[in-house]
């Protein structure tokens, strides 16, 4: 049997590369193929960096030469791993914490949007992308990034870092977390005084062992309040992603989200919102979309608000379960899900790489009182 590059080229060409509705000959993945008699050799290269990544495109193309063009090929396959560029690193020098290198905070104005949902998820995308991701829950209020994480029974131990005792950071599925959760019984309710509340969040910043991260996300409580303020006193906040439903109460409270971002005297980029629950979609019919909550409403005030939209997310049951269950639904390998995430997080990474090479590093806000924003100088 003598393979031609013709046949192989055509059978390549019906493997989409995730995330990017392109095949793999269209989006230039495939560098070279070279045939002799029944052995073939294929060089891609591939962006994303996770053993997982290169493993499916691996077993997608034997799959696909060997039941295309001739089931016993021998194929020898080199994959070359082209990383997304690092962003810049964010963080001014001197900087409160050396090592984080982009701050993102998600924040929503109305509750229950899905900010510790896509935050969950955007950074266990983030983590197999190959990037070092931290998660800060500063929902003081209802931290419930400990749950979605799978960590609620676990505890920061302490670790000496150069003869002072810091906090290290609890890990899973290559995400570092710390949580107001920890501190508290679970079910005890949160009812802290401001300032007491600011003092716990500083220690999980200041107090802790992050190490070096690419991004830190911090899940915000709902509004725009004074732990708002707080943190962004505290630390130099890279960029704001706003998640909202398409519902008017949820934008109406994304836009005053906006806007305390943007203000003056905080002056801190909102890299984009991002519509979650854009449409219900039931298990047993994919291919049906129930637009519940309005249609398009984020993507609108993206518009009207003149910042980018960052992408959807469907109200899918497995959402929610993957949620409780500890385990984000970004995990779940070669589904729909996977994919809409992955899409999400390179619009979030390549808005943080635009924000970074047009804008100076953001600078901490500098609150005289925390009786408000009118106190809040640059
Ligand atoms: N796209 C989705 N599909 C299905 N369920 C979702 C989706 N997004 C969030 N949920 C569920 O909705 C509920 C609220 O989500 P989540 O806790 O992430 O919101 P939040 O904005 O962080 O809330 P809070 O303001 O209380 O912090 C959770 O039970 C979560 O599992
Ligand atoms: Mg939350």
């Amino acid at each position: 049997m003598k393979l031609s590059k013709q046949d192989i080229l055509k059978a390549l060409e019906s493997i989409t590369v995730p995330g990017e509705g392109m095949n793999m000959v269209e989006s230039k993945a495939v560098k070279n193929v070279i045939t002799f008699g029944d052995e073939v050799i294929v060089d891609i290269t591939i962006t994303n960096p996770s053993l997982q990544a290169k493993k499916r495109v691996e077993v997608d193309i034997l799959k696909t030469i060997h039941e295309q063009v001739y089931e016993k090929a021998k194929i020898t396959i080199n994959v070359k791993v082209d990383a997304p560029v690092k962003p810049k690193a964010n963080v001014i020098k001197g900087a409160a914490v050396p090592g984080l290198r982009n701050i993102i905070a998600i924040a929503s104005g109305k509750g229950g949007v899905g900010k510790s949902t896509v935050t969950a998820n955007l950074a266990v995308t983030l983590a197999k992308m190959g990037f070092k991701v931290g998660v800060l829950d500063a929902d003081i209020y209802g931290p419930s990034i400990p749950i979605m994480f799978d960590v609620e029974n676990e505890r920061p131990l302490a670790v000496n870092i150069d003869g002072k005792s810091k906090m290290k950071p609890v890990e899973n599925y290559g995400v570092k977390v710390l949580s107001i959760g920890f501190f508290t019984k679970p079910d005890q309710a949160v009812v802290w005084r401001g300032p007491m509340a600011a003092k716990a969040l500083n220690q999980m910043i200041f107090d802790a062992h992050w190490g070096e991260l690419d991004f830190m996300l911090i899940d915000l409580p709902p509004g725009t309040g004074d732990i708002h303020l707080s943190i962004m006193q505290s630390l130099p906040i890279t960029g704001a992603v706003i998640v909202s439903t398409p519902q008017n109460v949820a934008l109406a409270d994304a836009k005053k989200g906006v806007a305390m971002f943007q203000q003056d005297s905080i002056n801190v980029p909102v890299l984009g919102i991002i519509e979650n629950m854009a449409y219900f979609t039931p298990a047993e019919l994919p291919d049906n979309k129930y637009f519940i909550f309005g249609k398009e409403g984020a993507k609108n005030l993206a518009e009207d608000l003149k910042v980018p939209f960052l992408g959807e997310l469907p109200l899918v049951q497995s959402i929610r379960e993957a949620g409780d269950a500890g385990r984000p639904a970004a995990l779940q390998t070669a589904t729909p899900l996977e994919q809409a995430f992955e899409k999400l997080t390179q619009n979030v990474v390549q808005e943080v790489v635009r924000r970074n090479d047009d804008l100076p590093p953001t600078e901490a806000i500098k609150i005289t009182t925390m009786a408000g924003c009118s106190a809040v100088k640059k």
